[in-house]
Formats: structure tokens, sequence, C-alpha cells
């Protein structure tokens, strides 16, 4: 799970890191007032779980409460990369004289922690890291060792970070370690005109399997930003939202992850991932079938079933199912193989929908569904 800005601020406060004085609030009158409560000026910014607020324009200046207010509303108004924005941040401006970049992240791979940083932080780092690599040190962490005092004076010098950002390295740590975090990142770690040094942005990913012993997170579903990803979480459904027009249902992992590269090898986008796993039955067809078609990008659907554990009649039940609770209003390629599938093409075919038509083999279906998206953009 990602952490809000205003929550890994938090975090970073209770383990002593030091933060600028800020309050989130989701209104733009309750942002005229905490602008009010810091002495006038306040920076605000968009609390949405995605990175560029500040290129996207979610992060602004605000010279007195009015213009805070203002700011808040416009801000509050504001979609961030699919992100609605229901809260801001007013916090204190800070004079910045430099801005570092610094995170640990768990290299899988490797089996250890990353902690990563450069003295060429702010809201350019991703172009320094993909122009300039040796402006950004990489240092292993051993998770049995962690991040001891002159561990980060290492980090600290390996990447020409101030010295004084030593102590905010340490505690960084113990704020993975203590939270069960997969990622801790702060981007900007800021040095004040006065010296001080101060964490403007903050970013963590908690682990999930850990999440039965952080109990102050409670039952904080708000795992899924996407409503869609929720209402699939909330039936068993693994449903992720991509860019794409052709929506996609398949069962497995691996037959969805290839019908998505198919789909694309034929000239569309896919909309969405959705397995339907393993041993689903004809409800979980039916709900992943609503689950697509509630995503107003999705000009064309594409069911790729290679029935096992699962039978393809049993397939062709849901989406029957389906066609009778929700109406179907763009068109729908099933292709189904395996086991029961000449039953579960048999069942399709009686019922015989308009919009729903058939296809043997995967590269076919992909084909057809692909071209039904680019006719329905063409109209
Ligand atoms: N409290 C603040 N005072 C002054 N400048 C800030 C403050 N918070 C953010 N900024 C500036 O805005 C930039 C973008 O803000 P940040 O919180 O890093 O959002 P994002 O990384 O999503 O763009 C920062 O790099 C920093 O230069
Ligand atoms: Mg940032």
């Amino acid at each position: 799970m990602d952490l809000y800005e205003y929550q890994a601020r938090e975090l970073f406060q209770q383990h002593g890191i030091p933060v600028p004085d800020a309050e989130t609030v989701r209104t733009a009158r309750e942002a005229r007032a905490a602008a009010e409560r810091l002495g006038g000026r306040a920076v605000i910014k968009a609390q949405v779980k995605t990175g560029g607020r500040g290129k996207a324009g979610g992060v602004k200046p605000a010279a007195d409460p009015a213009a805070a207010e203002l700011t808040a509303r416009q801000i509050l108004t504001m979609d961030i990369k699919g992100h609605r924005v229901h809260q801001v941040m007013v916090a204190r401006p800070v004079a910045i004289e430099a801005e570092c970049y610094v995170s640990y992240a768990l290299d899988r791979a490797a089996g250890h922690f990353l902690a990563i940083a450069s003295a060429e932080g702010g809201m350019d780092i991703e172009e320094v890291a993909a122009t300039r690599p040796e402006a950004v040190a990489r240092i292993p962490v051993d998770p049995g060792q962690g991040v001891t005092a002159d561990k980060a004076r290492d980090i600290a010098a390996a990447a020409g970070l101030p010295p004084a950002t030593a102590p905010v390295l340490q505690r960084l740590w113990q704020v993975l370690t203590a939270e069960d975090a997969l990622l801790v990142e702060v981007n900007p770690l800021v040095r004040t005109d006065d010296g001080d040094i101060l964490a403007l942005d903050g970013k963590i990913t908690l682990d999930d399997n850990a999440r039965f012993r952080q109990s102050r997170w409670g039952d904080d579903t708000d795992t899924h930003d996407d409503p869609l990803e929720a209402a699939a979480a909330g039936k068993g459904i693994g449903y992720l939202r991509l860019d794409g027009e052709v929506g996609i249902i398949g069962n497995g992992a691996g037959l969805v992850m290839s019908t998505l590269d198919v789909v694309a090898g034929c000239g569309a986008r896919p909309a969405n991932f959705l397995d339907i796993g393993g041993g689903a039955s004809a409800t979980v067809m039916a709900d992943a079938l609503s689950l697509v078609l509630a995503d107003p990008k999705v000009r064309s659907v594409l069911v790729n079933v290679f029935g096992g554990i699962t039978a393809c009649d049993a397939v062709a039940d849901g989406i029957v199912t389906a066609l009778d609770t929700v109406r179907l209003t763009k068109p729908l390629v099933v292709r189904l193989d395996g086991n029961n599938a000449v039953r579960g093409r048999a069942i399709l075919a009686e019922r015989a929908h308009p919009l729903v038509q058939q296809a043997t083999t995967m590269d076919g279906a992909a084909r057809q569904a692909a071209d039904l998206a680019n006719d329905a953009a063409a109209v």
C-alpha cells in the first residue's frame, strides 16, 4: 500500500525526521484558515498517490490566505494522471538552498536493500538518473546490519550530500524497518538558507504482507485509488486498469499477460488486466464483465479463456448471465478453448447476442477485438 504524502510526513515526524509545519485539509476555506495559522504564506500541495505533482501544477505557492484559498480551490478540482484530488496539504514555505534525493528500496533480486541518493534531487531526478547515472549513488544495505551512523555517513559522502543529512538517513532507515515499508523516499530532502535539513516530500510503500502487525492502518482499504480496482478487490478479482481501449478478461496471469501482448501486437491498447483465476465460476465471469464494461474507455472486450479447472461451459454460462444483468453496449469477442470448449461455444452460439462474436484462436480473437476498438475510435 502506498501512503499519501501527508501520511509519510506524519511517520517522518514520529521518527524524528524534520518536516515543515503543515496541515492537510479537504476544502478551500480550510486551506485559507490553515494558511492564516502558518502566518499567511503557504505552499498548496495536491494529495494524490502519484509523483510529478509539481510538474502537473499540483504544488503551488500562495502569497497570503486569500491566495491559498483560491489556489486550493483550483487544485481540489484537479485530476493528476487519473488521480482525483480530494485533499491538499497547506505547508509552510521553505527557503531552499539545495535539494537532494534519498531513498531506501528493496532490491528483490539481490536480496538486500539499496540506498539511492543524489545531491541533485528535486523534480528532475528521473532525468538526472537517465542522463547522468553517475550523479546517483546506489549503495547496498544489508538488512541485518541496517543503517548505522557510520553507514549513514558513507551514504551521504558517496552521494555528495551535506554531512548534516546523515542523522536523517539513519532515521529514515528506522522508518523503513519500524513501519514495515518496502520503499521510503524523500525528494526533495532540502538544506534551507539557515542550514536546516528538512524532508519536503515523502513517499512510502508499506509491505501489505505485514499489515497484520501494523494495526495503525486498521481496516483502511484505501489501497486502491481506482474505484474499479477497489470494486474488483472486493470481489476477489485481480484487476488493474491500464490506458487503452480493449478490455481484457482471461484466466491465469500468464495467459492474460500474453493476451495483452497479442492485442498490442495487433495495433490496439489493452484497457486493463483482469484475471478471473483458475477455478472461476459463472458469477465471477459475470462480475468480471460488469467491471470491464464499467470503464468508459473500453471500446471492445476480449474474453480469452483456456479451460482447465475452469470449464469453458461455466465461462459461457457466466457470459450469458452477465448479458442478462448488464446491458452490453460494446462488442465482445470470445475465444474459448480447452476443457468443455465445444459445449461453451454452443451455449454462446445459442444465446446469439448481436454484439457477441466468437473466435477459435487467440491471435484471431485479438485481431477482431483490436479492429473493433479501432473502428469504434474512427466513428
Ligand atoms: N514547503 C515547501 N516550500 C518550498 N518549496 C516546496 C515546498 N514543498 C515543495 N516545494 C517545491 O516543490 C517541488 C515539488 O514538490 P514535491 O512535494 O516534491 O512534489 P512532487 O515530487 O510530486 O512534484 C519541490 O521539489 C520543491 O522545490
Ligand atoms: Mg517530490
